[in-house]
């Protein structure tokens, strides 16, 4: 089963991949933990992109996102076949940050090759919040994280998982606007009709 978590900058989304994962594993599970950008070639690149060490225009740095996810298919595929395979980010994401400034349907033409999630949860926290997460736990601000740019993207989730959910993806939205731990089970609540 692929399981996809989505939402802005902050609003939990490695913190609760990890532990999904570990109560996966507890219940006897094989897990594949995996996210994107990724750590492989062109992950790399990305991330310097990201920190503003290296400046490129918007359309390249989609197609990169799009690159990088296009070598994790290989591996995602691969794991899929025994294990549970839980992506922190998939092309939700490529969708939500780089409609910012780059044409939606190109980014969905560019990514329409790629392996449909079984399930992709968004979680929903508001930006102020996102950005006081941040704000405490990081050294370095990326370029996406200022208040207002998270605001923007929040918007484009919001957008975008009404259309796919209307084309037929199972899109849960969950408040993360609470406890890691209260957080935690209202996705183990959603998810267990699916992994009995
Ligand atoms: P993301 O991967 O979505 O950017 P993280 O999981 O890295 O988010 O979380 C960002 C920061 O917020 C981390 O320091 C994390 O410990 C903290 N955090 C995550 N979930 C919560 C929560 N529910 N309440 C308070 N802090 C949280
Ligand atoms: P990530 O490493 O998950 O950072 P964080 O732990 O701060 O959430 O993601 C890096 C950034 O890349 C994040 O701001 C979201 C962005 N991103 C895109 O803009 N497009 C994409 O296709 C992906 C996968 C991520």
């Amino acid at each position: 089963m692929f399981i996809v978590f989505e939402g802005i900058d902050g609003s939990g989304l490695t913190t609760q991949s990890k532990i999904l994962g570990k109560y996966l594993e507890k219940r006897g599970k094989k897990v594949f933990l995996t996210k994107e950008p990724t750590e492989n070639l062109i992950g790399k690149i990305i991330r310097k992109i990201l920190k503003g060490q290296r400046k490129l225009n918007q359309e390249t740095l989609a197609l990169l996102f799009a690159a990088d996810r296009s070598m994790h298919m290989d591996i995602i595929k691969e794991r899929l076949k025994d294990s549970f395979v839980i992506c922190d980010r998939y092309y939700f994401s490529n969708y939500a940050y780089q409609m910012l400034d780059v044409d939606i349907e190109y980014l969905i033409q560019i990514n329409s090759r790629f392996l449909k999630p079984d399930l992709t949860i968004f979680l929903n926290v508001p930006p102020e919040v996102c950005k006081k997460r941040i704000d405490e736990n990081r050294e370095h601000i990326e370029i996406f994280e200022t208040l207002e740019t998270l605001e923007r993207i929040k918007k484009n989730y919001l957008e975008i998982m009404e259309r796919f959910r209307r084309e037929g993806f199972n899109i849960a939205e969950i408040d993360g606007n609470r406890s890691i731990e209260e957080t935690h089970e209202a996705v183990v609540k959603y998810l267990e009709k699916y992994i009995k």
